[in-house]
């Protein structure tokens, strides 16, 4: 018995049997403001094989969708790609019920799955470029380490040319469609550039070193198969295209100007500041803090060339939900931007001289000492504000010209 959950056919002998998350908003720390898909993947070969599994909520989604295809007890191979919780995480309750021949990752997942579940189970570890027979059918190992946990790995099925992806080439995305075709292209850009400027952005460089590894090994994917979001059988390139641009980092002239403020004095500056990169030629984006979240700002910086940040001084420290942001960012490590600090302070104003810290700390261009104003800004400190955005925006110019 299945219960209402069904299987979705991929190809003649791979079926989706993931789990909709519908309601998530926060995945750490990311805000997933369309939900997501924990997908998982039934290769029905001579040796039945699970790729993955789901979060331990959406454990009875994942076994009844199996069912709607074969008795789970039916399955000899369980693939473990990746071993963070909503892939993994219902691999115990999984094994218990299925009692699979064998259990494979790579070998820094081997170890992985013991840190988490400590089985009493051997987890086989299956080395880069290493094949497994699963009798008519066989898979094709391909570690991607740090992409973006040590363990990582890609799965190929060459007789469906398909590359089972886990995160990489997925987004936070929960829809009733299963293949990306079926979704706005629009939709599926700015989710894609949110997964990937908020997981994958400190790896740029290994997606780009990876990106051309796949290339060199001439393999051909007519599917991918990732673990969140739609799955991709059509316009491959668009996906493949989309993770070359954004490991480049390449800069634009748009400016994220990120702030918070207490009495709108912060939030004055940062108005006469996007007057000023405008006038200088760059398009400033306001994402005020208090109605933007960290992660959709560092969405919005991938393709941005410069990143303003402001704050006032709250008891000799920048605001609360600027460090936020600055310690989220200084993390995820954008590169290629012009940067700069500003703020409305009362006494001692340390707030600019900090962020400005946090930024070199980044190693991001930072120019000028950055704009403290005392108090409510006047005409002149506006103006000063207008030369500061006019300024940026000239070494977002040069910043662009050097790429
Ligand atoms: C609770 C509180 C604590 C403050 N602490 C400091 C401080 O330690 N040093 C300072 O220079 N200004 C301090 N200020 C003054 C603010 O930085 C000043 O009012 C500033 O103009 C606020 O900018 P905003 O309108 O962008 O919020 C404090 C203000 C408040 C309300
Ligand atoms: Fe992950
Ligand atoms: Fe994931």
């Amino acid at each position: 018995m299945s219960g209402p959950y069904k299987a979705v056919k991929v190809t003649d002998n791979v079926y989706w049997v993931g789990a909709i998350d519908w309601g998530i908003r926060d995945f750490h720390g990311y805000l997933t403001e369309r939900g997501t898909t924990y997908n998982a993947f039934l290769v029905m070969a001579d040796k039945i094989t699970l790729i993955d599994t789901v979060k331990p909520p959406f454990r009875q989604e994942l076994l009844g969708r199996i069912a709607s295809v074969v008795d789970p007890k039916a399955i000899s191979y369980v693939v473990s790609n990746h071993a963070e919780m909503d892939h993994s995480g219902s691999l115990l309750e999984v094994i218990d019920l299925v009692q699979p021949e064998k259990v494979f990752a790579s070998s820094m997942g081997s170890r992985a799955l013991k840190d988490h579940f400590h089985l009493d189970r051997d987890i086989v570890a299956v080395k880069d470029g290493e094949s497994l027979s699963l009798g008519n059918l066989s898979l094709t190992f391909l570690e991607t380490r740090m992409l973006h946990w040590p363990d990582n790995m890609f799965s190929y099925l060459a007789e469906e040319r398909l590359l089972f992806s886990q995160d990489a080439f997925g987004m936070h995305l929960a829809t009733s469609e299963r293949f990306a075709d079926e979704v706005d292209v629009s939709v599926l850009e700015y989710e894609g550039a949110k997964y990937f400027a908020n997981i994958l952005l400190p790896m740029s460089p290994l997606v780009t070193k990876l990106l051309e590894k796949v290339g060199n090994l001439g393999i051909q994917i007519d599917i991918i198969a990732c673990d969140h979001g739609p799955i991709w059988r059509k316009d491959l390139d668009r996906i493949i295209g989309w993770y070359g641009s954004w490991a480049r980092q390449q800069p634009t002239m748009k400016a994220v100007v990120a702030f918070d403020t207490m009495w709108f004095s912060t939030a004055k500056m940062a108005e006469a500041i996007a007057e000023g990169l405008l006038a200088g030629g760059a398009q400033p984006k306001l994402m005020p803090l208090k109605s933007n979240h960290r992660s959709n700002i560092a969405t919005e910086i991938l393709d941005a060339g410069a990143l303003l940040v402001g704050s006032p001084t709250l008891n000799n420290n920048m605001y609360p939900t600027v460090a936020d942001l600055l310690t989220y960012l200084r993390g995820l490590k954008p590169q290629n931007l012009v940067a700069t600090a500003f703020g409305s302070y009362g006494w001692s104003g340390e707030a600019v001289g900090q962020i400005r810290k946090a930024l070199e700390a980044m190693k991001v261009e930072v120019v000028d000492d950055g704009l403290r104003v005392k108090f409510v800004p006047g005409d002149d400190a506006l103006t000063q504000c207008f030369e500061l955005g006019r300024q940026v925006a000239e070494k977002t110019k040069e910043l662009c010209g050097r790429g």
